[in-house]
């Protein structure tokens, strides 16, 4: 296992380009499973949850190529409609294939998705809402086993707005002729890429960033040429790298409406923020910014994905301010961390108390899951001393060569084999 090694207290500084959105790759590559046609999807960043994907589909019947950025996938034989433990373990989001293999198989066999380090994670909505349109849910070994005889066109109320379970029941609806009207959806901007790229495919996507999406169902879709959105949390990340360490950084092929939510909190802060056109700029004196507290929302709400990134960086607040994670129910597994190289935190269920200090120094830390990892990276870029972040292969899930980006903004970092 890799550890990265950061030397911090040096500025954040230069260009940094911002790498295809993970959330938004994964729901569209489980789209190609929609269709027997040839695919080619570009933006797609290079992470171990790409490849697991990748692992995934082919295992499934497709033929995948990634190279240079892009993934392309042909059919080569009739699809298996089993997603077997040992590769769904791997990554939750494996289940997105669920809904695609439901819709052209009419039954589909899937690893019951194990929780994670933030949460339990169940499926319940998902499958909830796959009832809804016909299927008949089973449970089996650990698997869960859905058929239908016939799929039907339906209203369906999702009790959360669940990024997941939306995606998945887009992808459905989209074979099932009929419209399907799903309520209470999720709003994130990686829904309506998927919509997108559905709506290119011959389905009919309307409402889609909005709580209701009507899917307009066809017999057959046809094959996909889509690039991905920009990865928004691998843009606030860096964003808060900048802000927490000081410097001027400008991020690249992204775009500050992805941000929004981040962007008036850091301004709140104190650090100036500029968007324009597929750019954007932090400038920040490195200074200890001002407290504000945060709450973790569904879109457009403050992304949970970022909470842990926004905790580094407040952990210098002048004065005291509270974080509230709202969305996944053990998602402070980096306050640990943190008050190892110098933070004040206490944490209380769903909230944080953070009692900003003058400086955090540099210790040997580990990461737990992959914004976790991140938040790790922001501290250390900002602390005194050098930091030892272990299990660097959770960073690597989520952000594309982060130590090649981080180098080229001025951030002493090295990878070493532990
Ligand atoms: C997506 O996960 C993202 N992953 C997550 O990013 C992100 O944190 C999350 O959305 C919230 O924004 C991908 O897109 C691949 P949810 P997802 O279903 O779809 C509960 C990262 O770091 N829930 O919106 O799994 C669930 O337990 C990852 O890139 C149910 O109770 O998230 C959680 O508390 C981490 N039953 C909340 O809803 C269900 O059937 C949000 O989950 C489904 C979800």
């Amino acid at each position: 296992m890799d550890n990265f090694v950061i030397h911090g207290g040096r500025t954040v500084n230069g260009e940094v380009k911002i790498s295809g959105s993970k959330n938004a790759a994964l729901p569209i590559l489980a789209a190609t499973m929609l269709t027997r046609d040839k695919c080619e999807i570009k933006n797609i960043p290079e992470l171990m949850d790409i490849k697991s994907a990748f692992e995934l589909l082919n295992y499934l019947g497709k033929k995948c190529f990634f190279g240079f950025n892009t993934f392309t996938v042909h059919e080569a034989s009739a699809l298996k409609h089993h997603a077997p433990y040992d590769l769904v373990r791997k990554m939750r989001a494996s289940m997105l294939v669920a809904g695609p293999l439901l819709a052209r198989y009419k039954k589909v066999r899937f690893s019951l998705p194990g929780g994670c380090i933030i949460g339990v994670r169940p499926i319940d909505i998902h499958l909830e809402a796959f009832k809804k349109l016909g299927a008949e849910v089973s449970y089996e070994k650990g698997d869960v086993i859905m058929t239908a005889a016939r799929l039907k066109p339906a209203r369906v109320k999702f009790r959360f707005p669940s990024v997941g379970a939306t995606e998945n029941l887009m992808m459905c609806a989209s074979l099932i002729k009929g419209i399907t009207t799903l309520e209470n959806c999720a709003r994130e901007p990686e829904i309506s890429d998927l919509a997108r790229a559905l709506r290119k495919m011959g389905a009919g996507v309307e409402g889609e960033g909005s709580s209701v999406i009507k899917i307009s169902g066809v017999k057959m879709l046809k094959g996909l040429k889509y690039e991905v959105m920009p990865d928004r949390i691998e843009t606030g990340t860096f964003m808060l790298a900048a802000a927490a360490a000081g410097g001027a950084l400008k991020l690249t092929n992204t775009n500050i409406a992805l941000v929004e939510p981040l962007a008036r909190a850091l301004t709140r802060a104190g650090v100036r923020v500029f968007g324009e056109k597929n750019t954007i700029t932090v400038i920040s004196s490195g200074a200890r910014p001002k407290p504000v507290d945060i709450i973790t929302e569904p879109h457009p709400g403050f992304p949970t994905d970022l909470q842990a990134p926004w905790m580094a960086f407040m952990a210098r607040a002048k004065g005291v301010c509270e974080v509230n994670e709202e969305i996944f129910e053990n998602r402070f597994m980096h306050a640990a961390e943190l008050m190892r190289m110098g933070a004040d935190i206490t944490v209380l269920e769903r909230k944080a108390v953070i009692r900003g200090v003058e400086r955090l120094l540099g210790a040997p830390v580990m990461a737990s899951d992959i914004r976790a990892g991140a938040a790790l990276i922001v501290a250390a870029a900002a602390a005194k001393g050098m930091t030892v972040i272990r299990r660097v292969y959770h960073i690597d899930r989520g952000y594309q060569k982060i130590e090649d980006k981080l180098r080229l903004a001025g951030v002493k970092i090295t990878r070493v084999k532990a």
